[in-house]
């Protein structure tokens, strides 16, 4: 285990935003996290583990604990029957192993490209994007709890996966260290999407997992900002999911409001559209932060942002949403620390 002081965060992050973490350890292996839990427990600090940094805010005080980096790598293929089982390392690149799957011809995770960060991270987040989820492939998560030090194997029931969120999300105690997949040799393209049913109206050639792949590269890189340009952690606000009675409201209010109904019988609702159509609020900017001009959801920060800055647009957001169209907003995006 190597340790190091005063390690500044914003690099390690994609907001390109924060101040130093007190101690910081990079984790190679399962020794190196058991021995960080332990180093925190001696110390008397608390643990709080970062993966690509892609979806967190880090405090401009930075963090006053041991922050654990996961990079346990390895991608393996197993055959399970006529299914093949991925297993990765936590650490390993999400998009990394979305290219490793289409490289075999195999469909699941294609519409998931492009998005930043490592399958630890994804899994805690269910990652979901152009019709796909996570939670469509995923088998297991090897884990460890940081209170009791117990390895434990969290199958599909107890993972709990749903709309950005999970068990893992939930349980922080729970730090994940590998992630089997399953992929199913039944596979079929998934582009029902709107902006991938219009690449393939456009003459696309959309059959195999690895042009899908591409494809959403695309979609996304007009959609966000260039990361090396600009800080970004992609939607800063889950869509929200209200009750049938608001969504008609709303409705009535904005006929064009796209509405997705949930098993429930609750409505969710295209947060993007609202900010844009109904609040006009596509590139409204508080100092160095703004909602993007391609896709207000996404909050972008100019070299030099820090987070008290995404902070308070981010309470203005709320307070516009919550105020003008009595909707309740959460973050999707969390404060590290
Ligand atoms: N829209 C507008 N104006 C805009 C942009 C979008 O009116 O400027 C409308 C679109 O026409 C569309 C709706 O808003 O009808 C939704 O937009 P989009 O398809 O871009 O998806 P989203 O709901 O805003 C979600 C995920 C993204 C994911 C996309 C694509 C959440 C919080 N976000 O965004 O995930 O990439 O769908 O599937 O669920 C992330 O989680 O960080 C993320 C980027």
């Amino acid at each position: 285990m190597i340790l190091q002081e005063n390690v500044l965060l914003a690099p390690l992050t994609t907001f390109h935003i924060g101040g130093s973490a007190r101690i910081f350890i990079a984790a190679r292996s399962e020794k190196d996290i058991e021995d960080a839990i332990v180093l925190a427990r001696t110390r008397g600090l608390p643990l709080h583990v970062l993966g690509g940094g892609s979806n967190i805010l880090v405090p401009d005080a930075g963090v006053d604990g041991v922050v654990l980096r996961i990079q346990l790598a390895g991608v393996a293929f197993q055959n399970d029957g006529a299914d093949t089982l991925l297993v990765a390392g936590a650490g390993e690149l999400w998009d990394t192993v979305v290219d490793a799957v289409g490289t075999r011809g195999m469909f699941g995770i294609e519409n998931l490209a492009g998005i930043p960060g490592t399958v630890g991270g994804a899994t805690v987040q269910n990652i979901g994007a152009y019709g796909a989820e996570l939670a469509d492939v995923f088998e297991y998560a090897d884990t460890i709890d940081r209170t009791t030090g117990v390895h434990a194997r969290i199958g599909k029931k107890d993972a709990a996966l749903a709309y950005r969120t999970s068990f893992f999300k939930n349980n922080r105690n729970c730090i994940i260290t590998a992630v089997a997949l399953r992929f199913s040799s039944a596979g079929a393209p998934n582009i029902s999407y709107p902006d991938l049913a219009r690449a393939r109206s456009a003459g696309e050639p959309l059959a195999a997992p690895a042009d899908i792949a591409r494809a959403v590269r695309a979609i996304r890189a007009k959609k966000f900002p260039r990361n090396d340009a600009e800080g970004t952690a992609g939607s800063f606000f889950k869509n929200p999911v209200v009750s049938r009675e608001l969504a008609d409201s709303l409705r009535a209010r904005f006929p064009d409001l796209p509405t997705f109904p949930q098993e429930d019988g609750r409505v969710k609702l295209a947060l993007a559209w609202l900010l844009d159509h109904a609040l006009s609020l596509k590139g409204y900017a508080g100092g160095p932060v703004r909602l993007y001009e391609k896709q207000p959801l996404v909050v972008v920060a100019r070299a030099g942002a820090r987070a008290h800055d995404v902070e308070a647009l981010a309470r203005h957001i709320a307070e516009r949403v919550q105020k003008e169209l009595g909707i309740g907003i959460e973050r999707e995006v969390e404060l590290f620390g």
